[in-house]
This record gives structure tokens, sequence and C-alpha cells, in this order.
């Protein structure tokens, strides 16, 4: 049984209900997956075989602490198995929802000296109710630019279930093939990883793209 580590910075929720969803069918395969706030100062990533880190997007950008926590600690994330997912409304779109077109996973990656062996990209959700006033209006405008849901009452997961559920199955396939290196130590380390960062990749886009 490997120890996944499933950490996710979030700040309405669908990112955490999202590890929590891999969490979930990883442990229906046998495998014990514990998922934190990657702000959890109590958690020490070393202590686990492999790390899976979701993100979400807020104006154009993921959270600083993301880059940070990658900065921080790239040697044990180089060290183990490793995924890294984008979650966002611009992911709704089918041209733009594959680690490959989704800008904010690029960009990312662009920045990010971790490279891991997964990478995955989720739509996120739209719940006007539990945005500030500001950022409610913000995000109507947005909505109405394209083409998307503007009554204020909405409240719509776009996030594809299916999709989040193969992506588990992908993170239990890389643990699968990797020793524990949590058990045995960094020699036992997996191999780096084999997704290169797109180094043209756009800046992330302000507005979900038409
Ligand atoms: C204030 C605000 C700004 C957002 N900005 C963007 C954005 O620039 N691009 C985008 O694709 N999605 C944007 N989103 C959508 C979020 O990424 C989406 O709601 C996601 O599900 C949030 O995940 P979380 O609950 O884990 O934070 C924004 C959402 C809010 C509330």
């Amino acid at each position: 049984m490997a120890t996944i580590l499933l950490l996710y910075s979030s700040v309405y929720g669908q990112s955490r209900r999202i590890c929590e969803r891999i969490a979930a069918r990883l442990g229906e395969r046998g495998e014990r997956a514990t998922v934190a706030a990657l702000t959890d100062p109590a958690l020490d990533p070393s202590a686990f075989d492999a790390i899976v880190v979701g993100a979400s997007i807020k104006h154009g950008k993921h959270h600083p602490t993301v880059l940070e926590y990658l900065r921080r600690h790239r040697a044990v994330l180089q060290s183990r198995p490793g995924a890294l997912f984008s979650v966002n409304l611009v992911a709704r779109k089918p041209a733009k929802n594959t680690p490959q077109t989704n800008p904010y996973l690029k960009a990312l990656l662009a920045q990010s000296p971790w490279q891991p062996q997964l990478t995955g990209v989720f739509a996120g959700e739209l719940d006007y109710a539990r945005y500030g006033a500001v950022d409610k209006q913000l995000m109507r405008f947005v909505m109405w630019v394209n083409r998307g849901p503007i009554d204020p009452r909405t409240r719509v997961s776009f996030t594809n279930w299916d999709e989040v559920d193969r992506f588990a199955g992908q993170v239990a396939e890389l643990v699968r093939g990797a020793p524990s290196v949590a058990a045995a130590g960094p020699a036992a380390a997996a191999a780096p990883a084999a997704v290169a960062a797109d180094p043209r990749a756009p800046a992330p886009e302000l507005a979900p793209a038409r």
C-alpha cells in the first residue's frame, strides 16, 4: 500500500472536492490517501510515497503559495511520483481542457521547478451566491462576454467527474510502478519528470477564452 498526499489550493472548495474524489478512488484501489491544504504546516511531504497538487485559478492566477510550495519542496517532489492539476473555468471549453491547451496549467508549469510525471486540468464550479459583490459582478461580466450563465442564482459545476476518476486511475498507475520512497528513503526515489514545460507558454488569461 502506497501513501499518497493530495494537497489542494482552493478558495471555494472545488479543488478540495476534486482531491477528495481522487483520494476516494485511490482508497478503493487499496492506497492510503491523505487530503490536506497546501498551506497545512503539519504535513511533511517527504513522509509520503507520492504527491498530488491541485490548485484553482482566481483572477487569472493560481495562488502564489502554489509556486512557493513547488519551489520550497522541489527536491522532495522530484524524488517521487507526482501529479499536478489546475481547476479553472476556462477548462469548460473543449479547446482549453487539456494540459497541452490550458493556458493556466501551461503557465504554471513554465514557472515551476517541478515537472511532474502526470498533469491534469479540470473545469471548476460557478456559484455566484458565494462571491462578494465585486467578484460576483466581475464573474458575471466575464460569463456574459463568454456567453456563459449570468443569472446571479447560478450554481453550476462544470467538473467532469469521470475525467477526475480517470485521473485518479492514472495516479494509481504512477504509484504502482514506483518503489516506496517514504519507506526506503531518497535512494529509492522514482525517476524524474517525463513531462516538460512548454517554454513558449503564454501568460495566463484574465478571462475565460471564447
Ligand atoms: C473571483 C473569481 C475569479 C475567477 N477567475 C478565474 C479566471 O481568471 N479564469 C478562470 O478560468 N476561472 C476563474 N475563476 C473560476 C474558478 O477557477 C472556479 O470557480 C474554480 O472552481 C474555483 O476552485 P476552488 O473552489 O478550488 O477555488 C474565478 C472564480 C472566482 C470566484
